[in-house]
């Protein structure tokens, strides 16, 4: 067995910042209660034309992840692409990224666990690379979730809180004992599918179109979320899978230098912080920056947290999240 390890990280965000005073003059919203209740201040969304979507997004944050890591897309041989927003209902966004890098004919995954998708694809990622079959892999984590929001008084409860934006990781074959990607660890609970969902169509097909088209009260066309019962979900889950890593591998919280939790809800982050008794230092958080990025929040953090110099050779990294299936899972990283 091989170990596995990230070598390269990279992300990227659209130019436009969209405020919440923004959103307070199209809904009726406010900067203190979106502040109070997520710690939110801005978000990214794409701006009709601006020549971005999930794919490309993806896109621009690998390049710059490949090149962190010293690879060239000749040296990639899989690609695995986690999102809730694929530009096109199929295929996935994975054979897309293949395309526009004119990469070699090589395998592309997509993986379907939105605010986990990210520990998911790392998780998969690290499987291929310990067996031996595959040295270099790109794993991407991407999202468009603008245009898809309902921006009325109605869908206040979620438009507020998702943001658009991309990051990547090389996950590359390393001959380092005990250092790299030590576990994964991800679970799932779909009895509770429905408290945090998307029924409608995809994204090439915008939801505003369509109920213009068809104008109706109770449409399954946004997103829906339960958010009081999924916040009391996301908080034990988050604990538990972090608890499950360290003793995994025999290791408490006092030995983590750096907890990447999944940017759902700034009060969600502390709480878990105050639980494990981490320092400000020991967490990080830029969902006052993004909002919710889904699959990217977990990459968009690693990566500022790394360019920020707050993560160094030997520092135990943990990365955990939750999110809609429910889905959750953590990552154990000698850095
Ligand atoms: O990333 C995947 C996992 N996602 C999460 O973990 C999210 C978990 N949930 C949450 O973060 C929180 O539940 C929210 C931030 C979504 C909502 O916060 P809350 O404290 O649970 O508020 P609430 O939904 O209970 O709503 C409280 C009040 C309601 O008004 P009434 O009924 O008390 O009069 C809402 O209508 O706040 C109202 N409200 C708003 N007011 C201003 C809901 N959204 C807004 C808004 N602006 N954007």
């Amino acid at each position: 067995m091989y170990t596995s390890k990230i070598s390269g990280l990279g992300y990227y965000v659209p130019e436009n910042v969209v405020t919440n005073d923004d959103l307070s003059k199209i809904m009726d919203t406010n900067d203190a209660w979106i502040q109070e209740r997520t710690g939110i201040k801005e978000r990214r969304h794409i701006k009709k034309g601006d020549g971005n979507s999930t794919s490309i997004m993806g896109v621009k944050a690998a390049k710059i992840a490949l090149e962190r890591a010293n690879v060239t897309t000749d040296d990639i041989d899989f690609i695995i692409f986690a999102t809730l927003s694929p530009d096109m209902y199929f295929p996935g966004g994975g054979v897309r990224v293949q395309d526009m890098m004119n990469m070699n004919t090589i395998p592309a995954l997509d993986v379907r666990n939105q605010c986990s998708g990210f520990v998911y694809a790392i998780s998969v990622a690290d499987q291929f690379v310990k067996t031996g079959m595959y040295k270099n892999v790109l794993v991407i984590g991407s999202e468009n979730h603008s245009g898809g929001l309902d921006m009325t008084t109605r869908g206040r409860g979620v438009s507020v809180i998702f943001g658009d934006g991309a990051g990547a990781a090389v996950v590359t074959r390393s001959e380092e004992k005990g250092s790299g990607i030590l576990s994964t660890h991800l679970h799932s609970e779909g009895a509770h599918a429905k408290e945090l969902s998307l029924e409608g169509p995809s994204t090439e097909h915008w939801v505003p179109e369509i109920i213009a088209e068809n104008p109706q009260e109770d449409i399954p066309y946004y997103p829906y979320m339960n958010g009081q019962f999924v916040f009391k979900n996301a908080v034990v889950r988050f604990s538990e899978v972090i608890n499950e890593g360290l003793q995994k591998n025999n290791l408490s919280a006092a030995d983590i230098d750096m907890l990447i939790p999944h940017q759902a809800n700034l009060r969600i982050s502390q709480f878990v912080q105050k639980q494990f008794r981490l320092s400000d230092d020991q967490v990080y958080n830029n969902i006052q920056k993004y909002g919710n990025t889904t699959a990217a929040s977990i990459p968009i953090a690693l990566t500022e947290a790394w360019e920020a110099g707050k993560i160094k050779k030997g520092d135990l990294v943990v990365l955990a999240a939750f999110g809609s299936g429910f889905t959750w899972g953590s990552a154990i990283i000698r850095w």
